[in-house]
């Protein structure tokens, strides 16, 4: 219960230099993200449970494996989508499921208006993808839309994570695990994470004019 999982990998912390640096541009902000989001699934899907199979090398028959269990991305649009292709890269054969948040710049509030989470079809172990876990309001309607869709096991994917954020997602939810590359000092006045990366979904998709 409370599994919090902190990747301290020595190529995530010159990686999370690199997306920390306000003068880093879109393309290599992006870039970095998807190196981050990578070594984060590695550490998450340690605990994935596999399936016995036998397949024939070219020269006998061999003792392998394949996941057991149904893998799906929840990534929360939009900064969320910047982390689908890596974890795909590694999981091939996950589903992608779509979930739209946004945060209200006034009451720091999410709004849901996306959800693409087929009705009676959960999957058993549900990624929520989101690089940025701040008060963690996005992050708990996530999880209870997919704890509600009928996951069995879900975890939270995130770059950089406030302690509010965190403890948030942890007092709702305790038995979702957590695994990010930093947890970060606190929210500032206007509730973002410090010393944070700005505004996540601006840099990967060039939105910040
Ligand atoms: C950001 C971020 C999270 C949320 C985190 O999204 O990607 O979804 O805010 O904040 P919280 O923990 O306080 O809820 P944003 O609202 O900026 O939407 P965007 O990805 O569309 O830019």
């Amino acid at each position: 219960m409370r599994l919090l999982v902190q990747v301290d990998h020595p190529l995530a912390k010159c990686q999370l230099t690199i997306v920390r640096d306000k003068r880093t541009e879109p393309h290599r902000f992006r870039a970095a993200i998807r190196r981050l989001t990578s070594l984060i699934a590695c550490e998450a899907t340690r605990s994935m449970e596999l399936r016995a199979i036998e397949v024939e090398t070219p020269l006998t028959r061999c003792a392998g494996h394949t996941l057991a269990q149904r893998i799906g991305l929840i990534p929360i649009l939009r900064a969320g989508l910047g982390m689908v292709e890596p974890v795909l890269e590694l999981v091939p054969e996950a589903e992608v499921w779509h979930l739209g948040l946004y945060r209200d710049e006034q009451t720091a509030e999410p709004i849901h208006y996306y959800s693409k989470l087929k009705p009676d079809s959960p999957v058993h172990v549900a990624m929520i993808l989101d690089p940025m876990l701040a008060t963690g309001g996005s992050a708990a309607l996530a999880c209870q839309r997919v704890k509600d869709w009928g996951a069995e096991k879900v975890m939270l994917l995130s770059v950089i994570a406030a302690p509010e954020g965190i403890a948030r997602v942890h007092s709702e939810f305790p038995e979702v695990d957590i695994y990010t590359c930093s947890v970060d000092a606190g929210l500032n006045a206007n509730k973002f994470i410090v010393p944070g990366l700005g505004d996540a979904g601006d840099r990967i998709f060039n939105t910040l004019s």
